[in-house]
């Protein structure tokens, strides 16, 4: 695997950028789709972080948003016209004042940044009290399963990471201060209808997923 430092991801990103949405999942597009909305109900200001050009910041439709990435490459294949901000950064040293958002997301950030610790601590920081952070990222605690799809071409190849798992991202997230409001596996089965994968989620809830999905309150 590639060194993991944030000039290597940003460097992996800058290749990866033309075509990546095409790559996607789309049974994991319809789950975060379903997912953060609910979870970011009711903030006014949203931040994406690894924003790409992912466009459910432009779906949830907050009156400000503001999607942040250290990729220029891939935060410029965004829809400009559709309106939320968009600021080119390393989101471990965030550029923003305290309390500048209601709600912050992630989508298959985590694992990439170096130092998830210090990403934490930024989502606590920017958040007003009472704020919401939500996140879904790869499953560590399956970490084997996950890179032997990527060698059977079944998923995008991830390039320079770390998978955390649920134990890691409970610890970064209580000592950054947040409360815990959930961390649940997701994605068991990611193919097929959508009344069938969520089927097979509630099966499998607790026990198996090839994602984790939390949500973090600042107290
Ligand atoms: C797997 S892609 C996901 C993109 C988008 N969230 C989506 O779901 O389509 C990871 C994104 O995180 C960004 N990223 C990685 N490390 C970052 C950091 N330290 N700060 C901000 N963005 C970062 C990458 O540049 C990349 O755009």
């Amino acid at each position: 695997m590639a060194e993991h430092t944030t000039r290597t991801v940003r460097e992996h990103y800058a290749k990866l950028a033309e075509g990546y949405d095409d790559g996607a999942n789309a049974a994991c597009k319809r789950a975060y789709e379903r997912l953060i909305p609910v979870d970011l109900r009711g903030c006014a200001r949203v931040l994406e972080i690894g924003a790409g050009a992912s466009p459910l910041l432009d779906a949830i439709g907050a009156p400000f948003s503001c999607g942040a990435d250290l990729s220029h490459a891939m935060l410029s294949r965004r829809n400009a016209a559709a309106g939320a901000a968009r600021v080119v950064a390393d989101m471990q040293q965030a550029p923003f004042p305290p309390s500048s958002f209601d709600g912050v997301y992630s989508l298959n950030v985590m694992e990439h940044v170096p130092d998830p610790a210090a990403l934490l601590r930024e989502c606590h920081r920017l958040l007003a009290p009472g704020g919401r952070c939500a996140l879904i990222t790869p499953n560590g605690g399956v970490a084997g399963l996950l890179e032997l799809l990527e060698r059977l071409r079944l998923k995008l190849p991830e390039g320079p990471h770390r998978f955390v798992d649920t134990a890691e991202l409970r610890r970064h997230a209580e000592a950054a201060g947040f409360r815990v409001e959930r961390i649940e596996t997701l994605l068991a089965f990611p193919a097929g209808p959508d009344a069938l994968v969520q089927f097979i989620d509630r099966c499998c809830a607790g026990k198996f997923g090839l994602f984790l999905h939390a949500v973090f309150v600042k107290p």
